[in-house]
């Protein structure tokens, strides 16, 4: 796995803060300093223990620390209120040995990649380092990015990653998660609860095909009871993409697209967020499939393809371009001076861009011409070294420090506000208009999506900004030709 040599400097820092960092904690009483996340306070162990050879669950397991302090500043908590050994989470592949279709889908998501996301995994750095509380703090993002890894004390401060926990948010995390308690990583997980099939290899545990396998096959009742409780349906079921697609900091909702979704239409009319996005296309659809291949007669099911917005990672990015491209409208009327541009989000259940609004671009390029070719109009173009000029109607959401600062970074642990949301709520359909000279005989009109604005990909990923993918999702021009995809 690439990340590694990443985190193995990640894991030698911690080796040499840590005494520093516990002499800190020490100084400050344990008190919370700098707001950092003050939804979920930050209580670091009372005696970190010695950095350690094993993991850290051997050497906190039998002690008695608090969840706070295990998972905090998540609010993700274990059933157990301690942590759990590395290994008790079965791998993605276990269960794709029988729902493989599914386990091939959701192997192409951007959940697999979680963990790995080389964006994440850079801005994680980033926040390591500014931060008082040094490693520590990365469990709040792993919370949401690397669960697994969380729930078996490998991330903070005496971090130690086993490869089977960056699997991300995986089958058997989803599917094991007993409750759900809110935003941040709100949810309580009991790994624990499949129960085992005896006989020849537990197919979930141990892997091998033999009696158990064959038991489940014959009796699944029990398995299905285990690895769905009754919630994993439905609306219901929504509430665990809200543990981690809303995202409170210092009281700011930097990512709330569980309460976008809430407050739509969609969620009156019984549209749920897996309706959508665990079926291809940017809507909901009927899917005739099986859970399990070659078991059982084709059904209605849910086949986890999990189309969204990013174009930059994995092989699911071009479906995730046809489904951007679908969800949105844009309708171009010219009279005169005047061009009007309507732009629809006609099938997000939330704000489009979601999520990551703060980083996510999508923007109107307009540009005249005269008769003789020049250019006599511009708004909205890159310029050479991948910016957007200041004028151009964007459409995303701008949360700024303590000092009125953008957060340019992806830096949100220091949001105290949201100071500007342009993007376009469910259905709205919003007019656009532009005032153009009298010699633009040509005009012509595109919508444009990219993951991250110039300012991430130079500060952050250290990268030409014009590396990131600019998607045209949709075209006008005004001679006559009237192209809308
Ligand atoms: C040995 C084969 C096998 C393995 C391995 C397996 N499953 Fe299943 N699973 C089944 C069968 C059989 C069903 C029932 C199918 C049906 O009812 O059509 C099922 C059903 C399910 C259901 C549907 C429950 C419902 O309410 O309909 C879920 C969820 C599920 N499995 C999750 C998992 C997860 C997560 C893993 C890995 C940790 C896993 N399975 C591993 C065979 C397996
Ligand atoms: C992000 C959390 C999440 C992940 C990751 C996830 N699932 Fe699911 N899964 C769900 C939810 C929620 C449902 C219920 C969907 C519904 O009914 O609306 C579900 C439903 C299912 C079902 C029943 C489908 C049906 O149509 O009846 C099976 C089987 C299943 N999951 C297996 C898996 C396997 C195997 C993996 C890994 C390859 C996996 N899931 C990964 C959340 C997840
Ligand atoms: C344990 C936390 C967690 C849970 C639970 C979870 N997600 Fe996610 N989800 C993430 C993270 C983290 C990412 C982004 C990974 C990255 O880009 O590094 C993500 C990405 C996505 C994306 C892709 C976004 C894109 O830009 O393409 C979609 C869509 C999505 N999740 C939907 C859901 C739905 C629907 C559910 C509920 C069934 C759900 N998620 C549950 C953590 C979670
Ligand atoms: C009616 C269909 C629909 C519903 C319901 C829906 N979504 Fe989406 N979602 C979309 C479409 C279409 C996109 C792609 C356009 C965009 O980026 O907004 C999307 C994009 C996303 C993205 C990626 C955003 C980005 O810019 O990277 C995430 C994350 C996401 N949805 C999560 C959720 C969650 C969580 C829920 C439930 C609380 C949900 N969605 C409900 C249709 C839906
Ligand atoms: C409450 C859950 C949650 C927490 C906590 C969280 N994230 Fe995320 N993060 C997400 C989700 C969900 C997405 C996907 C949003 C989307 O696609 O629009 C995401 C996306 C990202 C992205 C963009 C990834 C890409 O490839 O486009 C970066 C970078 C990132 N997170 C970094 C972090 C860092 C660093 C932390 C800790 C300081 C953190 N996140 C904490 C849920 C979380």
């Amino acid at each position: 796995m690439k990340p590694r040599s990443r985190l193995s400097y990640l894991r030698y820092a911690a080796f040499l803060l840590a005494p520093a960092a516990a002499l800190l904690w020490s100084a400050a009483g344990c008190e919370g300093a700098e707001g950092l996340l003050t939804q979920v306070r930050l209580v670091p162990p009372r005696e970190p223990p010695a950095f350690y050879s094993g993991s850290l669950y051997d050497a906190m397991a039998t002690r008695d620390y608090s969840p706070a302090e295990l998972f905090g500043p998540s609010a993700a908590r274990s059933h157990s209120g301690k942590l759990y050994p590395v290994g008790t989470y079965p791998n993605a592949e276990k269960c794709g040995a029988c729902h493989a279709s599914i386990h091939d889908n959701w192997k192409r998501t951007l959940h697999a990649r979680a963990a790995i996301d080389p964006w994440y995994l850079k801005t994680r750095e980033l926040f390591a380092a500014e931060n008082p509380r040094g490693e520590l703090a990365l469990r709040s993002c792993a919370g949401c990015h690397a669960p697994v890894a969380l729930m078996q004390g490998e991330v903070g401060l005496y971090n130690k990653e086993a490869e089977s926990s960056l699997e991300g948010v995986g089958c058997s995390f989803c599917h094991t998660v007993e409750d759900t308690t809110g935003p941040n990583g709100g949810y309580v997980s009991h790994p624990e609860r499949p129960r085992r099939y005896r006989g020849g290899g537990d197919p979930l545990f141990s892997g091998r095909p033999g009696l158990a396998r064959r038991l489940l096959m014959a009796f699944p009742a029990a398995h299905k009871s285990d690895l769905r409780p009754e919630w994993m349906k439905g609306l219901e079921a929504s509430k665990l993409c809200r543990s981690c697609h809303d995202q409170v900091v210092n009281g700011v909702y930097v990512q709330s697209v569980y309460q976008e979704w809430l407050a739509s239409d969609y969620a009156r009319r019984g549209v749920s967020c897996q309706d959508c996005h665990f079926t291809p296309g940017p809507a909901p659809e009927e899917v005739s499939g099986r859970i399990v291949n070659g078991y059982g007669r084709k059904r209605n099911i849910k086949p986890h393809v999990l189309t969204g917005a990013s174009t930059h990672v994995g092989p699911g990015s071009g479906e995730n371009v046809g489904a951007l491209r679908a969800a949105l409208g844009m309708e171009v009327e010219r009279k005169g001076a005047t061009l009007t541009v309507w732009v629809e989000n006609k099938h997000a259940g939330h704000s489009v861009p979601a999520g990551a609004g703060d980083l996510r671009q999508l923007w109107l390029e307009v540009i005249g011409w005269d008769a003789q070719g020049n250019v006599v109009f511009s708004s909205g173009k890159l310029d050479r070294a991948g910016y957007l000029d200041r004028g151009a109607a964007v459409f995303h959401q701008v949360i700024v420090d303590e000092d009125g600062n953008p957060l340019r970074r992806h830096d949100v642990w220091r949001a105290a506000s949201i100071e500007e949301d342009t993007r376009l709520s469910p259905h709205e359909k919003r007019p656009l208009r532009y005032d153009l000279p009298v010699s633009a005989a040509t005009v012509r009109v595109r919508l444009l999506w990219r993951d991250a604005h110039a300012d991430f990909v130079s500060g952050v990923l250290k990268k030409d900004p014009l590396s990131v993918p600019v998607v045209e999702l949709k075209r006008w021009s005004s001679n006559g030709t009237r192209v809308i995809r």
